[in-house]
């Protein structure tokens, strides 16, 4: 749908301002992965860290904010497209409000990743890959998910059935199986601080 006959209000306070005032560059990091691949755990470790480093931050995960903005989307393909294009666009704002964003969605679709990915500058957009084999996932079943998806109790399951397209030039990739969640949060630390996002 085009926006008709709706015009852009300038605000007085820009992004900028509101970074400089954080002392921050604001960016999304973004994690993608399997359900169980570590997601939650790793960015909300991350988070911490930033945080007591005393950065702004906020952390969105996929099945809080399908507890309330999402809550009317299901697994469907196009639901999970709408998912991701939400969740894209309000981290699009909170880039604005100079936060350092981190998101926790399955995201399967390269097309979405790749439209968030142009929603923001170049350098605000860090996709992080959990690589953690679907095997790996499986045995971890911290929701008992997989085995309700493999009994056929759920439909369309990311990774049973329905698909996962795996990043092909992700800034980072982690696995979760080689390196501890202290070690894993470090690499996505060190990447800031190499890349100068963070001091
Ligand atoms: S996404 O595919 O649209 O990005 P999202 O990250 O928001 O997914 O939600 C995934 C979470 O919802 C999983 O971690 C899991 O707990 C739960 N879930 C429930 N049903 C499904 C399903 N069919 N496929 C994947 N995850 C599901």
């Amino acid at each position: 749908m085009t926006v008709k006959n709706i015009i852009w209000h300038l605000h007085n306070v820009t992004k900028d301002e509101r970074a400089k005032q954080k002392q921050q560059r604001p960016c999304i990091l973004w994690f993608t992965g399997l359900s169980g691949s570590g997601k939650s755990t790793i960015s909300g470790a991350v988070e911490q860290k930033l945080f007591e480093l005393g950065y702004h931050t906020y952390l969105l995960d996929g099945d809080n904010v399908r507890h309330g903005l999402n809550k009317d989307l299901a697994f469907s393909d196009g639901d999970r497209v709408e998912n991701i294009r939400r969740v894209g666009e309000l981290s699009k704002l909170m880039i604005d409000a100079g936060l350092l964003v981190m998101t926790a969605f399955i995201s399967p679709f390269k097309a979405d990743r790749e439209m968030v990915r142009n929603l923001v500058q170049q350098h605000e957009f860090i996709e992080i890959y959990m690589d953690t084999p679907l095997k790996v996932c499986e045995q971890r079943d911290p929701k008992g998910l997989y085995k309700k998806a493999r009994n056929g109790e759920i439909k369309n399951f990311t990774g049973i059935s329905s698909d996962y397209e795996s990043p092909e030039l992700p800034e980072i990739v982690i696995s979760t199986v080689e390196l501890s969640i202290e070690e894993c949060a470090d690499k996505i630390i060190n990447y800031l601080k190499e890349n100068r996002i963070i001091n």
